[in-house]
């Protein structure tokens, strides 16, 4: 295939300037990010819900994966193009505690967290290696606060191509150090935060002719929207009041509102549900812009302890206004303390989640106490990443020992000597 075959042009999001489909190619040339941009053409009469369906029961990986199931409306290539693990089919749960805590009458939770890597980055990864692949590129390259580079390093294993990717020292937590190193990427620690190693990774990967994929590459912002597609799959294709999610570098939330948007204009669905993004207090450049109105100004020393959204100055801003605007969307922030709270109760009822995962339940509760979502809502929120990424924080937390937190739900190991006389006393002691 060459630029002009394929069924999508890039185009950039300030100018509208259009660029061949299969360039590598991030920015326009004004150093804005790019959409892919679809012509579902004839195409469009063909896509119907009930294939989508038909496809999540086949044994076919290309099928059951909960991105390549919907490759018409993400990246039209053959049945046999993808790099695929399969990801996505994961659960959407629903717990009365979280609920009630939330203060929604229901409240269902997709827990990305359970794709083969444990984070929702793995829908849009397998999208911009299989593109990689396409452009015969042999090295693929990240800045990551960890999620993203797990990710990438699995499946760049899987396709046989070296991975690169940049991290922040000491800022990145062990599950994910340890996912990017067993799988066998080059894993550059740099002296700097993630905003760093996001400025440095575009140079190297322009001077050394490396991909890139991070969510600046606009094929990983396709596969991302599959979140979306399979959570109103899980709905039998109903749409929610609302979505809520966590944002960072925001690719995911960009990525969310543009597949509600096409399917709207495919008239698969009939209305957008509202989308509310999430950031972290003391990374919340987003926040900020929404609450004073205008661009996202970058913020110096992002600095919280949900070290995944952890960024000052996000890649995917521009889209990620466009598509609250869109969907009516609001954007809120949320203290440590209210992440790590929440995330005590996501974690007791038995799902768990990474902190910034919990970011999405600290919000929605936040949000339904200021009465900007209706308690008796239909409301779905988005854990991006599984309980085990970061054990430090989970220790920390129930040992009492993350510094500024009130660890309100401890659950700290109860030291005893090898003997059954002092067990015993302690399981009676404990019996609830
Ligand atoms: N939740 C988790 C668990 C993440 O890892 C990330 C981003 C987000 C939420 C925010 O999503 O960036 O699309 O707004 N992690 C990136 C990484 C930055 O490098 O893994 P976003």
């Amino acid at each position: 295939m060459s630029g002009h075959e394929v069924p999508w042009t890039l185009r950039c999001v300030d100018t509208g300037a259009v660029y061949g489909g299969l360039e590598p190619r991030y920015r326009s040339d004004n150093g804005a990010t790019l959409d892919v941009v679809h012509d579902f053409g004839a195409a469009a009469a063909t896509i119907d819900l009930d294939a989508f369906d038909q496809r999540r029961r086949s044994k076919l990986a290309v099928d059951r994966s909960g991105v390549w199931r919907f490759r018409e409306l993400i990246l039209p290539v053959s049945a046999d193009a993808p790099i695929t693990k399969p990801e996505g089919n994961t659960n959407l749960y629903y717990s009365d505690s979280i609920a009630r805590y939330v203060g929604l009458d229901s409240f269902g939770l997709k827990h990305e967290g359970e794709n083969p890597t444990g984070s929702f980055k793995d829908r849009g990864m397998t999208v911009g290696i299989t593109m990689a692949r396409m452009l015969g590129m042999r090295r693929v390259a990240c800045a990551s606060t960890g999620n993203t580079s797990a990710s990438m390093a699995a499946y760049a294993a899987q396709a046989g191509m070296q991975a690169f990717v940049f991290i922040p020292e000491g800022k990145i937590a062990y599950g994910k150090l340890s996912q990017a190193l067993a799988y066998g990427a080059t894993t550059i620690q740099l002296d700097g935060d993630f905003d760093r190693a996001m400025e440095l990774v575009q140079e190297v990967c322009t001077s050394e002719g490396i991909y890139l994929l991070n969510s600046v590459n606009p094929f990983r912002i396709e596969g991302q929207k599959a979140i979306g597609f399979e959570l109103l799959q899980d709905l039998d294709w109903t749409v929610p009041d609302w979505i809520v999610l966590p944002g960072g570098n925001l690719g995911n939330n960009a990525a969310l509102s543009k597949g509600m948007s096409e399917l709207l204009g495919l008239g698969l669905i009939d209305r957008l549900p509202r989308i509310a993004v999430i950031q972290a207090a003391g990374a919340n450049p987003l926040y900020r812009a929404f609450r004073d109105g205008g661009p996202v100004h970058p913020l110096a020393n992002a600095e919280t302890l949900a070290t995944a959204i952890r960024i000052g100055n996000p890649v995917s801003w521009r889209k990620s206004q466009r598509g609250i605007a869109a969907c009516d969307g609001v954007v809120e922030d949320v203290t440590d303390q209210e992440i790590l709270d929440a995330k005590a109760y996501v974690d007791a009822a038995g799902i768990g989640a990474e902190p910034a995962s919990c970011a999405t339940v600290a919000g929605a509760r936040k949000l339904v106490a200021a009465g900007v979502i209706d308690s008796a809502a239909s409301v779905c929120g988005i854990l991006t990443g599984h309980l085990l990424k970061d054990p430090d924080a989970v220790v920390g937390y129930h040992c009492g020992e993350l510094e500024g937190i009130d660890s309100r739900f401890l659950n700290a190991p109860i030291r005893v000597s090898a003997e059954l006389g002092p067990i015993i006393d302690l399981v009676r002691a404990a019996r609830s």
